[in-house]
């Protein structure tokens, strides 16, 4: 099929390449020309395992090409997907503004059998708004589904290439044929397809997140209680986790969620439902927002009693992305820990394996190399667990230290092994006793 993908961002670019990996040809449309130059040349701006290779690979094929605005032959599409962002406005709702946009670039060149595909997370009720506007602006009813996407970034392209279900929003069953079509390999190998209304498929996306978002706040206020009474969050999670109806998935405590979507979706997701006058049912999230924030508070507070005052301290925070294999700052609570710091007057560094090159904070000092990044350090902090920090020596680690102190942040370290080697181990929502 010819395929157009609108709004090259994390979403876009790897749904792309992956529909292109798929056999289909691909026109990739985002209106930053340097972006779309980019790709075409290989280069994504962005750190995500594997896509590199896959959209080398499926260039080299012709499969995909990439541009600044539609054209005769983005308009011969039979799906355009709508990639574009939905970002976080001042006042907490998400900022539909690109969808708007997009559609109206798109409405010139919109044939009457092309199929609209929203992929982009969006309050509910959104998608009919904007198929009322398309409308107005083509002059027939245009054909729109809505799919959400469900990708984790770290994992995006395999999570696109194997999703663990299809969800399929629809006005006229027949409107869902296209995208069924499209997405044929996928179903074969596997994927389910939940085919529903809407407002569902809507709902679908952001009550996903807030859930997921919940379990990591449930897990992380276990670990506030676990604090005071002198109890092991690790070892709660994992005891309530064999519980099937539970699960031990997204039950790890630690300095809490962020990235582009989770904190976003669940502050659009109480925007809207308040606008909606069912505020109160969501009211909860708030406090899973609460607690999120806590815990990056908790961190600092820990640093203070640890170094009794943080004013010209070193600190090292090891990761600053918001989660490994990412490069991906957006919310992240490891900047935000490192950032706080700084504020307090402590001297921090940082390091993490791909994210400093969107560092732009000059009270922060970068270092590459994660063994340098610890010299002369009074307090370690591992923010960020990428497996390098996971597999550091601290005995090597001990050697480079003014200070052999470290705040565990994700409660990934080998408590043990690291006192063996003479540390103090400080971790969230466990009591460890040093020496
Ligand atoms: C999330 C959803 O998982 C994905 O389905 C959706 O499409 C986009 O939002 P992503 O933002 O890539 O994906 O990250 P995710 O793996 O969900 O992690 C979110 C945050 O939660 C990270 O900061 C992570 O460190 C944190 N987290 C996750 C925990 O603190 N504890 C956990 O147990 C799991």
């Amino acid at each position: 099929m010819k395929i157009s993908v609108i709004g090259l961002g994390y979403l876009g670019a790897t749904h792309a390449v992956a529909m292109a990996k798929l056999g289909h040809s691909v026109i990739g449309i985002d209106n930053d020309p340097a972006k779309a130059e980019a790709l075409n040349k290989g280069e994504i701006p962005f750190f995500e395992p594997g896509l590199s290779q896959a959209l080398s690979e499926v260039i080299s094929q012709g499969k995909v090409q990439f541009q600044s605005s539609h054209d005769e032959n983005s308009a011969s599409a039979d799906i355009h997907f709508l990639c574009v962002g939905t970002p976080q406005s001042p006042d907490g709702s998400a900022n539909t503004s690109y969808l708007y946009a997009a559609i109206e670039d798109l409405a010139p060149h919109l044939s009457q059998t092309a199929l609209v595909v929203g992929k982009s997370t969006v309050p509910v009720g959104t998608a009919q708004e904007l198929k009322n506007k398309l409308q107005s602006l083509v002059g027939f009813e245009p054909r729109i589904v809505w799919n959400p996407e469900f990708l984790r970034e770290g994992t995006a392209l395999e999570d696109s290439l194997k999703p663990d279900r299809i969800v399929i929003g629809y006005w006229h069953k027949e409107d869902s044929l296209p995208l069924l079509v499209a997405y044929e390999k996928l179903i074969k190998a596997g994927s389910p397809v939940v085919e529903l209304d809407v407002p569902t498929a809507e709902l679908v996306k952001v009550a996903a997140n807030a859930f997921l978002a919940t379990k990591v706040s449930f897990i992380n206020a276990m670990a506030e209680v676990a604090e005071v009474v002198g109890a092991d969050a690790v070892a709660l999670s994992k005891a309530i986790g064999y519980d099937e109806r539970i699960g031990n998935k997204f039950l790890r405590s630690g300095i809490g969620f962020g990235g582009g979507c989770l904190p976003k979706d669940i502050r659009g997701f109480i925007a809207r439902a308040e606008e909606l006058g069912v505020g109160q049912a969501l009211s909860f999230l708030k406090e899973v927002d609460g607690i999120n924030e806590r815990r990056r508070q908790r961190v600092i507070e820990l640093a203070n009693k640890e170094l009794g005052s943080l004013s010209g301290k070193n600190i090292t925070v090891l990761g600053i992305s918001f989660k490994p294999n990412s490069d991906d700052l957006r919310e992240s609570p490891a900047l935000e820990i490192a950032r706080s710091l700084a504020r307090a007057g402590a001297k921090v560094t940082v390091t993490d394996p791909k994210a400093l090159h969107g560092l732009s904070d000059e009270n922060l000092k970068p270092e590459p190399d994660t063994y340098t990044s610890l010299e002369n350090a009074e307090l370690v902090i591992l923010a960020t667990e990428w497996d390098e920090y996971k597999k550091l020596d601290p005995v090597q680690a001990k050697s480079k230290v003014a200070n052999a102190t470290i705040i565990d942040g994700r409660n990934v370290l080998d408590v043990s092994a690291w006192q063996a080697a003479g540390w103090k181990v400080i971790a969230l929502g466990r009591t460890i006793r040093n020496g």
